[in-house]
C-alpha cells in the first residue's frame, strides 16, 4: 500500500507514523511528504529520511479550487490507497475531498464532536471540560465531522495553560494516529457508506 501525508508544519504526526511503520514494518511504504507551506520542519524530516517530497505552495493560487485541483494531482502522481491529513491547516473543497472518498484520514485534537475548528485546546480551557483528547476520523466535506475511528482522552488540569494541555494531546495524537493508519493499510478498516467498519482480520 501506498501512503500520501499532508502537512503545513512541523509534522509530529507524520513523523510518528514514518517511524511506526519502519520499526513495525508496515505492508505499506510512505510515497510522499506534501507540504502547503515551503521551508516548514517536517519536510526536513521526511527529506532525511530518504521520502520524497512536494510543496503545493496554496499562495501561489489565487482560488481554493485551484489549489485543490492542483494539490490532487500531486498526490495522485504518487497512486496512494491513502491520503493522512497529519496537523494539514487548509480547508478543503468538496470535489477535493469526494475523490478521496474512503481513504483520507484526518486527526483533530479533541474529542469531536466537541470542538471542531481552530484554537481546540483554548475552547476546552473556556468551556471546563475535565476530558480533552484527540480524534481520528475519515475526511468527509462536512468540516472535522467524518465518521470516527479512534480517540483518546486526557485529563485537564486546574493548572493546565494551553500549552501544557496541547502537550498532553499530542502524545496521544502520537499512538493514535498511527494505529489508525496500520489499521488501514493492513485492511482492517473501511469506510462503508457512513459508518466505520474496524474487523479483527483482513480483510
Ligand atoms: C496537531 O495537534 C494536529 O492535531 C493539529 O495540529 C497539530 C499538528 O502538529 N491539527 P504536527 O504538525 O503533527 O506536529
Amino acid at each position: 500500500r501506498s501512503i500520501v501525508i499532508l502537512i503545513s508544519g512541523r509534522g509530529s504526526n507524520m513523523e510518528a507514523i514514518v517511524r511506526a511503520a519502519q520499526a513495525e514494518r508496515w505492508p505499506a511504504k510512505i510515497s510522499a511528504v506534501i507540504s502547503n507551506r515551503p521551508d516548514v520542519s517536517g519536510l526536513e524530516f521526511a527529506r532525511a529520511q530518504g521520502i520524497p517530497t512536494a510543496v503545493v505552495a496554496n499562495k501561489d493560487y489565487a482560488t481554493r479550487d485551484q489549489f485543490d485541483a492542483a494539490m490532487q494531482s500531486v498526490i495522485d502522481g504518487f497512486a496512494p490507497d491513502l491520503v493522512v491529513l497529519a496537523g494539514f491547516m487548509r480547508i478543503l473543497t468538496a470535489p477535493f475531498v469526494d475523490h478521496y472518498a474512503g481513504r483520507m484520514l484526518n486527526i483533530h485534537p479533541s474529542l469531536l464532536p466537541s470542538f471542531p475548528g481552530l484554537a481546540t485546546h483554548r475552547q476546552a480551557l473556556t468551556a471546563g471540560v475535565r476530558l480533552h483528547g484527540a480524534t481520528v476520523h475519515f475526511v468527509t466535506p462536512d468540516l472535522d465531522h467524518g465518521p470516527i475511528v479512534a480517540q483518546a482522552a486526557v485529563p485537564v488540569l486546574d493548572a493546565d495553560s494551553e500549552e501544557t494541555l496541547a502537550a498532553r494531546v499530542l502524545e496521544q495524537e502520537h499512538l493514535i494516529y498511527p494505529q489508525a493508519v496500520r489499521w488501514f493499510v493492513e485492511g482492517r478498516l473501511a469506510l462503508q457508506g457512513a459508518r466505520v467498519r474496524l474487523s479483527g482480520d483482513a480483510v
